[in-house]
């Protein structure tokens, strides 16, 4: 499996490598990201939205539904799984309907941890580590290959 490692060491500079990678993101993609509180999943995220040109200004955590939608040049499906609890809730929230329509958008789940077994074969999975109140460590995967073409992007 290929894999490759991004030091930030500030917020803007995790959002601008979101921005980047969501530049390159192709329909059927699904970027998995993993860690703690605080790691800088959402501002990834919200890089990643502005690299797909999508215009809402506020991309933020989906509060009452554990999945936001956002247009931008290609659909996006923002879903943060940090208050589930249950694999029952996933078939309960519809959750699985949005992997099925993934092919039409890209997809990027925050905690994704929790539902690791059920994701595609093919997905990036991206885990952050807290280095210091500015500094991240990303590490990439390619799991299933599909998505190797992502992991080369530059820093700046
Ligand atoms: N290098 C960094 N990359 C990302 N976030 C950082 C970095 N340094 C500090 N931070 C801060 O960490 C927090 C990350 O918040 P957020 O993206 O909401 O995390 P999560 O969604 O993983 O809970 C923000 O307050 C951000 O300013
Ligand atoms: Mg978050």
């Amino acid at each position: 499996m290929a894999a490759s490692i991004f030091l930030s060491d500030s917020p803007e500079e995790t959002f601008r490598y979101g921005k980047r990678l969501g530049k390159k993101l192709e329909t059927g993609s699904i970027i998995a990201l993993i860690g703690e509180l605080g790691c800088g999943k959402t501002l990834f995220t919200r890089g990643i939205c502005e690299g797909v040109g999508v215009l809402e200004r506020y991309v933020n955590s989906p509060t009452f539904a554990f999945v936001n939608e956002y247009a931008g040049k290609l659909p996006v499906f923002h879903m943060d799984l940090y208050r589930l609890n249950t694999t029952d809730e996933l078939f309960e929230l519809g959750i699985l309907d949005y992997l099925r329509r993934v092919e039409a958008g890209i997809m990027v789940v925050e905690w994704a941890e929790k539902i690791i077994g059920i994701l595609p074969e093919d997905y990036l999975k991206i885990e952050f580590q807290v280095l210091s109140l500015s500094s991240r460590r990303l590490e990439l995967e390619s799991v299933g290959g599909r998505f190797d073409k992502y992991l080369e992007l530059p820093k700046s």
